[in-house]
């Protein structure tokens, strides 16, 4: 508008953005605001368009149409460059680091005001500045390499703020923190803010909604779906403008009707990767038509329990039976093959091939064994769908059960293998934190879906870090804490407080468990 001051425009406005991909349209005629020293968050499912959007503002997506407006002028942002110097900064969900660099280096690396020779003992001098001003400090000299995943976005962020961003657009960026770390990454931003910069924070986690933003924009499918200031709303209002329709926290289940023991691990003793005993004497059953939770922080023998029942580690002493056949130290082929699915911890790493359409992925059981005939599979009807239910189902957001997975978002690839490993399950699932990273709608699906396993009569051998997903969804709870069971109770009746209370090693009865 001509006689739109500059002073009185927002500091950013994006007016009709589209962008579409093939089959997909990822922006459909958004409007967005952003106002000094704000913080809006960006709500949504996976593959609801968040970080397209974002791109598009970086300069790394080019819009298909509609403008954008940075101090009330019309932008022009081809380049990340060109987003730079508007003062827009972009902290990325894959981190953008160069690992045999130093901090210093990388924080400087790319800037067009780089001197030839620059002066890196100024640059250092900055870094632990800026480190201690906002109360996140790095070794400007330590390698990429060297640092931890929380510390590496630290350095993205101190990045941005050596370039002098006003606006940082951070995307999804507690998925890789630990709790302790998003407390400290929310201090960050209060303190940006303070400082009068404004943030764009991605989410799908309606908690991070209220504790990081003033103002909060939920995506769907592309289009904007509400806008509404924090303070207004609660979580529960939150996830229903998400995903459209009320949520079921509480899951349907039949009565619990146990059958034969399926899995049984009588005093298994197990080390982990450094050598250190992980698990000690663990005891356990499970019988069919059954969901054994094992509750517990992360570190307490989660991973090697379930590595230990499907082969991937190996026993010290004690024995595992499935079916009742013995099967301790047996590979994790035969292991497969005796019916048991495993949703992996990390399962994008080990349970996907990127090359291979949605489809393949879905269809092959044999993922971890059979040598894939590259590029000349064929997609028989019959695979074609299967896939197309699968994706239905599970709610996948894909161009086409054709389309390579590696293109997916990773909630859309972890859904896909969930798909799988819940589809050609045998007796015996091993879900290891199968809800972990995903939106409420796909866990919801997520958690139906172990409960229908189990009303097959299948065995489900369940890990989390969530007490309220354990006591929805599980028939039996048992508590893992320094690599013992340390309390088995079935949830019907099942206090929280006394889980929680077992979870930090503290017994009921007011005695530390220790020895
Ligand atoms: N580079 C791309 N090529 C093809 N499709 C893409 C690309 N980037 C995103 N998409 C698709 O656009 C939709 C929105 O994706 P995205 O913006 O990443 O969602 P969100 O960040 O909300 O999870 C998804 O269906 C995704 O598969
Ligand atoms: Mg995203």
């Amino acid at each position: 508008m001509m006689n739109e001051t500059a002073s009185e425009a927002s500091l950013v406005e994006m007016r009709g953005i589209c962008k579409s991909f093939p089959g997909v349209q990822a922006s459909d005629d958004i409007n967005l605001r952003l106002e000094r020293g704000e913080v809006l968050a960006l709500l949504g499912e996976n593959g609801a368009g968040k970080s397209t959007l974002m791109n598009i503002l970086c300069g790394l997506y080019r819009q298909d149409s509609g403008d954008v407006f940075v101090r009330g002028i019309k932008a022009d942002i081809r380049s990340p460059r060109d987003a730079a110097d508007l003062g827009i900064g972009m902290v990325h969900q894959n981190f953008m680091l160069v690992d045999t660099m130093t901090v210093a280096e990388n924080v400087v690396l790319g800037m067009p005001s780089l001197a030839f020779i620059p002066d890196m003992a100024a640059i250092r001098q900055s870094i632990l500045e800026l480190g201690e001003r906002y109360n996140m400090t790095v070794d400007p000299d330590a390698y990429i390499w060297q640092l931890s995943v929380g510390e590496q976005q630290r350095v993205e962020i101190l990045k941005q703020l050596y370039r002098k961003a006003e606006i940082l657009v951070l995307d999804e960026p507690t998925a890789v923190l630990t709790p302790q770390e998003s407390k400290e990454l929310n201090a960050v931003v209060k303190r940006m803010q303070a400082e009068g910069k404004s943030a764009v924070f991605i989410t799908h986690k309606m908690d991070e909604v209220i504790a990081f933003s003033d103002r909060v924009m939920v995506l769907r499918k592309g289009k904007v779906v509400a806008e509404k200031v924090t303070a207004d709303t609660d979580p529960k209002d939150l996830a229903r403008m998400m995903v459209g329709r009320e949520i079921l926290f509480r899951v349907e289940k039949a009565p619990f009707k146990p059958g034969a023991v399926v899995l049984e691990l009588k005093d298994v003793c197990a080390d982990d990767e450094r050598g250190l005993p992980a698990l000690r004497d663990l005891s356990l059953q499970l019988r069919t038509g059954e969901i054994l939770g094992i509750a517990g922080v992360a570190g307490n023998g989660q991973r090697e329990l379930s590595e230990v029942v499907t082969g991937l580690r190996p026993v010290k002493s004690g024995g595992i039976s499935i079916n009742c056949v013995d099967s301790t130290n047996k590979t994790p082929l035969q292991i497969i093959k005796s019916g048991v699915s495993h949703i992996p911890q990390d399962r994008i790493a080990v349970g996907a091939v990127g090359d291979m359409s949605v489809a393949n992925n879905l269809a092959m059981k044999d993922y971890r064994s059979a040598p894939i005939s590259k590029g000349i599979m064929l997609l028989p009807k019959r695979i074609l769908e299967f896939a197309r239910k699968m994706i239905g189902q599970f709610n996948i957001t894909t161009p086409s059960p054709e389309t390579r997975i590696k293109f997916l978002s990773g909630g859309n690839i972890q859904k896909t293998i969930l798909a799988r490993e819940i589809e050609s399950c045998g007796s015996l699932l091993i879900a290891v934190y199968p809800s972990r990273g995903l939106d409420i709608g796909a866990t919801e699906s997520v958690r139906k879906e172990l409960v229908a396993q189990r009303d097959t009569g299948k065995g489900v051998l369940l890990v989390s870090e969530d007490i309220d997903e354990l006591l929805s969804v599980a028939d039996t709870i048992a508590v893992l804490y320094d690599g013992r069971a340390v309390g088995v109770m079935p949830t019907e009746g099942a206090d929280p407080e006394e889980i929680g209370l077992l979870m930090a090693g503290v017994q009921p009865s007011g005695k530390e468990s220790n020895s």
